[in-house]
């Protein structure tokens, strides 16, 4: 380890999603400390306005297109990356979508696929296409951004709870899959964080007030809380940390 100091003067980083919310307030941590980015999401406009903040700041970016769940789009974005940068230090599997749903069993077969698919499918298929190159360059460290969801179940959020629980098993499998090769996988668990995702939740007062009474800090997340635990697994400070899952959720889960 190079030191208490969280410096990534000499590493590349993925933030998968992020465009907004969570994953740009990560990306933006990420070049503050030194790392060339990369962002990806869905919607070029989205990526643009990001890029361009994070270039107005000083830092170099590489934003491009891809959905989550198809193989063929991550497959090319981790190419994009492997051509423009050489090497891959840390994946941040941070996409993820539509929390509210009808129960399980109103659900129908497409919706379930669809969460499946941004959920957990797309932290397989990055880390599958990242293995080679991180395996490559001597390393390397995954983070998973899953939910305390992920451990309790919610009335109307029930497919997305299941996903994130099998996001943090293969946060687990990888873990032990990936030690011979020096990468480290993690996951991070927030409760609700003000972000546009969850604005359901906290644009509701009464709704507000019964979440905020479910955590003993007596706050919901900011963006820089999580931003905090991911530094940290993203770091030398975490190098025999892996397989473990990370709450940040104010002791809601404790
Ligand atoms: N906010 C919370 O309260 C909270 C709590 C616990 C856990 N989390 C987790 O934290 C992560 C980030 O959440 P957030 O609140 O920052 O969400 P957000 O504000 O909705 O941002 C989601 C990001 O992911 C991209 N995205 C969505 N679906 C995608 C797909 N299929 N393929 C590629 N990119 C996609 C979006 O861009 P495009 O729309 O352009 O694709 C956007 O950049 C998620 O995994 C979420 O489950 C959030």
């Amino acid at each position: 380890m190079a030191g208490w100091n969280i410096d990534f003067s000499d590493k590349v980083a993925l933030v998968t999603g992020g465009s907004r919310g969570l994953g740009k307030a990560i990306a933006f941590a990420m070049a503050e400390k030194g790392a060339r980015v990369a962002i990806s999401g869905r919607k070029q406009e989205n990526l643009d306005k990001a890029a361009e903040e994070l270039k107005k700041a000083g830092f170099d970016v590489l934003a491009r297109t891809a959905h989550a769940g198809k193989a063929d789009h991550v497959a090319a974005l981790i190419a994009a990356i492997e051509e423009l940068y050489g090497r891959l230090d840390i994946l941040i599997n941070n996409v993820g979508s539509n929390i509210l749903t009808p129960s399980v069993v109103e659900a129908d077969e497409g919706l379930w696929d669809k969460l499946m698919e941004t959920n957990l499918k797309g932290a397989f298929l990055a880390a599958s296409c990242a293995y080679p190159l991180m395996k490559k360059t001597g390393g390397g460290k995954i983070i998973n951004i899953s939910s305390i969801a992920a451990r309790k179940a919610a009335r109307g959020m029930g497919i997305y709870c299941v996903a994130k629980a099998g996001l943090e098993m293969l946060t687990k499998v990888l873990a032990v899959e990936l030690a011979q090769d020096g990468i480290t996988v993690n996951a991070v668990a927030p409760c609700v964080v003000k972000t546009r995702f969850s604005q359901p939740f906290w644009s509701n007062e009464s709704l507000l007030k019964e979440i905020v009474a479910s955590i003993p800090m007596g706050r919901i997340a900011e963006t820089t809380d999580v931003v905090g635990a991911v530094l940290y697994l993203a770091s030398g400070l975490s190098d025999f940390v892996t397989g473990e899952i990370v709450n940040v959720d104010g002791g809601a889960m404790a």
